[in-house]
């Protein structure tokens, strides 16, 4: 068996249908104490800070998560404060306690629009472009060689709105180098480690709404003509980033992960939430469809694939990016993620539950 498909195994695809984790695939992590869940591993986005401060949070990630991925840290706003600098504090934190308790560190994320600091904007040509990429990647992938099973090479690469001819959202890799930055930063990743998981990452697919239907084709032409080309590549991440008053395309979903899958490629659930701003203040009311929401959503995928992976974007309602955006006109706070401002579980976390279990 090839480094890559023990790599895949721990992501999901080869843990026994008994439910148990596979000792052999968990490799070093056996002796571990690993949370007792399904087959498709559960994660979360950790705020690494809050590790060493917030003891009960912390805790919550011990109990239900077998993968974490910072919900900043790798980004080069935090990695890279100036040209010449790596600032690897938080994702080498982040790894150690995923290695102190059994889980997986995924990577994110490797060329992005989002999170870059000012001195990106100097950079001036393709050739600088090209080089920047090149070695940030050789470098943050190389330092984590063998150790972050996953990564999300390039983030949210589909335009806003897809038309024809301008597919591929504006970044300064874009502007620099054209669409052959996704090819770069791919194969970049592939030799600075060929045993990872190489994902792209998205968001805004799963609504039936033209943009959504738009970005999905957009998508789609995009891993078809990277396929096409052997460009290395493994996975795509669905967000999941579910507005909770907008119904799930099932039908259109489910055509997409069948896709996906007729291409050889892997799909995971990298950023799920539901977006709770336009529902019912009362809580219950409001908890309620937010895990119908992601029923909706999970199982339009698991008809078509079986997911690799599911992760949440963040574990409790205590710490979301959601108010930055979709704050609720009542004032009320929002409860978009499994467990709720206390760290007590949610309807959403029983539907995790039961998708992580669904293979058993
Ligand atoms: O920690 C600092 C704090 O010290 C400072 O005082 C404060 C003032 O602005 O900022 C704090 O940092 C913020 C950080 O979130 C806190 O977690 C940053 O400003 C803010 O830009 C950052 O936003 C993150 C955003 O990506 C941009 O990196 C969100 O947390 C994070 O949830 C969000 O994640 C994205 C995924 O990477 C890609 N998909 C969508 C997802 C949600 O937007």
């Amino acid at each position: 068996m090839r480094r890559r498909d023990f790599v895949l195994g721990a992501m999901g695809a080869g843990l026994a249908s008994t439910g148990a984790l596979d000792p052999f695939v968990r490799g070093d992590l056996t002796a571990r104490a690993v949370p007792a869940r399904g087959p498709i591993p559960y994660g979360a986005a950790v705020r690494t800070d809050l590790l060493d401060t917030e003891f009960d949070y912390k805790q919550a990630i011990v109990d239900h998560c077998q993968l974490v991925v910072g919900e900043g840290g790798l980004k080069w706003f935090d990695l890279r404060p100036s040209q010449d600098q790596f600032v690897f504090d938080q994702p080498d934190r982040l790894i150690d306690f995923a290695d102190q308790n059994g889980m997986q560190m995924r990577g994110h994320t490797l060329a992005w629009y989002g999170a870059m600091p000012d001195w990106t904007n100097s950079i001036g040509s393709a050739s600088e472009a090209e080089r920047e990429l090149v070695h940030h990647i050789t470098t943050v992938v190389g330092r984590y060689r063998g150790r972050v099973p996953s990564w999300d090479v390039v983030n949210e690469a589909i335009a806003e709105q897809p038309e024809s001819g301008a597919t591929i959202r504006g970044s300064i890799w874009q502007e620099r180098l054209g669409k052959r930055y996704i090819e770069l930063a791919l194969r970049t990743a592939a030799a600075a480690d060929p045993s990872a998981q190489l994902v792209i990452n998205d968001y805004n697919i799963e609504n039936p709404t033209q943009q959504c239907r738009d970005r999905r084709q957009a998508l789609l032409d995009l891993l078809r003509d990277l396929k096409d080309r052997d460009v290395p590549l493994h996975a795509v991440g669905i967000q999941g980033h579910l507005p909770g008053d907008m119904d799930i395309d099932k039908e259109g979903l489910s055509r997409f992960v069948e896709t996906v899958k007729g291409m050889q490629l892997d799909v995971l659930v990298t950023e799920l939430d539901v977006i709770d701003n336009k529902l019912p203040a009362r809580e219950y009311d409001r908890d309620q469809v937010v895990a119908a929401r992601a029923h909706e959503f999970l199982s339009a995928i698991s008809e078509a694939a079986r997911p690799s992976a599911i992760l949440t974007w963040g574990i409790t309602d205590r710490y979301t990016w959601v108010p930055m955006w979709f704050k609720r006109d009542d004032g009320k706070p929002n409860r978009p993620l499994p467990l709720d401002a206390g760290c007590r579980p949610k309807a959403l976390m029983k539907v995790i539950d039961e998708f992580t279990r669904a293979a058993e």
